[in-house]
């Protein structure tokens, strides 16, 4: 990660003004056409700026999980269009589309396992060496990355021998270690208590701020959505409202 302080303006910056993602007319319907058919997304409509840090709300089934995997590419979409970075994603092959994925977008899910045979610090250093990057390089990186998360002293634990909390250190760790362009968490701190899940919203915030990092994450928690610069919020497969912040940092 770059040491670099600088405090990002996004006013004075015309690039943070460009949309990074453009969702627009988004259908998903799992099991189409059959008589189980779901319409989990129903036109749903989003734009994101570069550098924005913004969380999703919304209650359980209305579509959140199925948005950031339409996002993410993880699942393909019925109708609509998706431009991420000024790109039309419906352009790429399948090839293409998992180079794009690779370099420009970091996924913190809780289904998104880690490798079982690889200690903490190898999970993290994947992408790095994956990239070509130097084996030391790599390392050292994914060590500091760790520590910073309270993870210094489990670096060669396999995720087995780690609690669910410390797994998702790791899964976090893994998805910022490559500086992707967009992040996308699933409840990223679901399982964390409310320390850890403060240390993980504020190192989101400083990447975010340093890196200009734009990320999605999927709250159910108040406290870490007020985190965020707004809140979209889902009913039914759409967005229903935006509430912008800034948020009381006296809650929770
Ligand atoms: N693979 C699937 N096949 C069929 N239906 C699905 C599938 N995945 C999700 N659904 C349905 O699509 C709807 C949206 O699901 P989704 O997982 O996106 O909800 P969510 O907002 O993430 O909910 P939660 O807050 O509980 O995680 C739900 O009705 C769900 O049952
Ligand atoms: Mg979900």
């Amino acid at each position: 990660m770059t040491t670099n302080t600088k405090k990002h303006d996004p006013s004075a910056d015309p690039e943070s003004q460009k949309p990074i993602l453009e969702v627009s007319g988004l259908h998903k319907k799992y099991n189409e056409g059959k008589t189980n058919e779901v319409h989990a997304l129903r036109g749903l409509n989003l734009t994101v700026r570069k550098g924005d840090m913004m969380a999703i709300m919304g209650p359980s089934g209305c579509g959140k999980t199925t948005l950031l995997n339409m996002i993410g590419h993880l699942d393909r979409r019925s109708t609509g269009r998706i431009v991420i970075g000024g790109l039309d994603t419906a352009t790429l092959s399948d090839n293409q589309m998992t180079m794009f994925r690779r370099d420009n977008i970091g996924f913190i899910f809780q289904l998104f396992n880690l490798f079982p045979f690889l200690s903490a610090v190898e999970n993290v250093e994947t992408p790095l060496l994956l990239r070509g990057l130097n084996a030391k390089v790599a390392r050292e990186r994914a060590k500091m990355l760790l520590r910073e998360l309270g993870m210094g002293d489990r670096l060669s634990h396999l995720p087995s021998e780690l609690s669910g909390g410390q797994q998702q250190r790791v899964a976090v760790a893994r998805a910022l270690i490559n500086q992707p362009e967009i992040i996308l968490g699933d409840e990223p701190t679901g399982d964390l208590d409310s320390t850890t899940s403060a240390d993980v919203m504020t190192l989101f915030r400083r990447i975010n701020r340093v890196d200009q990092q734009t990320l999605i994450l999927v709250t159910h928690n108040r406290w870490i959505a007020e985190r965020c610069d707004y809140i979209v919020h889902m009913i039914d497969g759409e967005v229903s409202h935006v509430e912008h912040g800034p948020f009381s940092q006296e809650t929770g």
